[in-house]
């Protein structure tokens, strides 16, 4: 590390110059050192190795690849097997990020058991870092029950998706005085069953900063201003990739969307007018034989 005053140094807050793997104690020490963390989410090797080489501290195989790849309207028929499987292809393109894998809808709800096995089978299958589940004082027994058969678990309070239908949709969380109160003793309960950061999506600014200040745990935020220890973001959303839907919170850095559709086009128009293959891309003329 050469100054932690700097913004941006390196790989990454909580890896400065050094390309070592990031760890836990390596994201405390950045959050002690008041460097913000960033998160992205990946869900293949390519965008892994990728968001890697940028610097990103967290790579979160998030449940959110049930609406970003595959189609669906939320992220409640996504399963264990699905998360294994991005998380495997994640942890192939990634050397030194940190990896989180999201537990998907009822995978850890319906029974504490049920919960460390499945928590477990991402961490050896998935080949996870850490997981992440949904919820406050409803799930800090299952937290409890992870991190004592020694998995790390960052909690997610707030806008949590999983519960869209018991929300009505997905929509801020914490915009009334007893909500944000619900949500404040949330994410208090998740740092005393032993969650090691925590996600804050889609509530008020001054209330992240609120939870941010209470917590030794740092925070990482979604919707939820700047007040928190960190940033995470969906990868399609950063770059401009998914345009079925622009939650107000995103900021797009670039628009693969559009300029996918234009070089995809430029391709069609090539290979009809017969502008493609050209003789460099074509095998040479046949050697004649001896
Ligand atoms: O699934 C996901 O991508 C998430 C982030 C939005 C935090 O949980």
């Amino acid at each position: 590390m050469t100054n932690n005053d700097e913004p941006r140094v390196g790989y990454g807050a909580a890896s400065g110059d050094d390309a070592r793997p990031v760890t836990i104690p390596r994201l405390h020490a950045a959050h002690r050192a008041s460097r913000p963390l960033v998160m992205v989410t990946a869900y293949d090797a390519t965008f892994a190795k990728m968001l890697d080489d940028a610097g990103v501290d967290i790579l979160l195989v998030g449940d959110s690849l049930g609406m970003v790849v595959q189609g669906r309207p939320d992220t409640l028929e996504v399963t264990v097997e699905d998360m294994i499987y991005h998380a495997r292809a994640v942890s192939r393109g990634a050397k030194r990020a940190h990896r989180v894998v999201d537990m998907p809808f009822l995978s850890y709800q319906v029974s504490e058991s049920a919960a460390v096995e499945n928590a477990g089978r991402l961490m050896a299958q998935g080949r996870a870092h850490a997981v992440k589940l949904e919820g406050g004082r409803a799930v800090a027994p299952t937290i409890e029950r992870i991190v004592a058969a020694g998995i790390p678990v960052m909690g997610h309070v707030g806008l949590t998706p999983q519960h869209v239908h018991a929300m009505g949709g997905f929509r801020v969380q914490g915009k009334t005085e007893a909500d944000a109160e619900r949500i404040f003793e949330d994410a208090r309960a998740v740092e005393a069953a032993g969650a090691y950061a925590l996600v804050l999506e889609g509530i008020p600014g001054p209330l992240a900063e609120r939870i941010t200040q209470a917590l030794s745990i740092p925070t990482i935020g979604i919707g939820a201003g700047v007040g928190c220890s960190g940033q995470v973001l969906v990868c399609y959303d950063l770059l401009g990739m998914f345009e079925a839907l622009k939650p107000k919170f995103v900021r797009r850095y670039d628009a693969w969307y559009e300029r996918g559709v234009a070089a995809v086009r430029a391709f069609c128009d090539d290979v009809r007018s017969r502008r493609f293959p050209g003789p460099e891309h074509t095998f040479g003329v046949p050697k004649p034989s001896r």
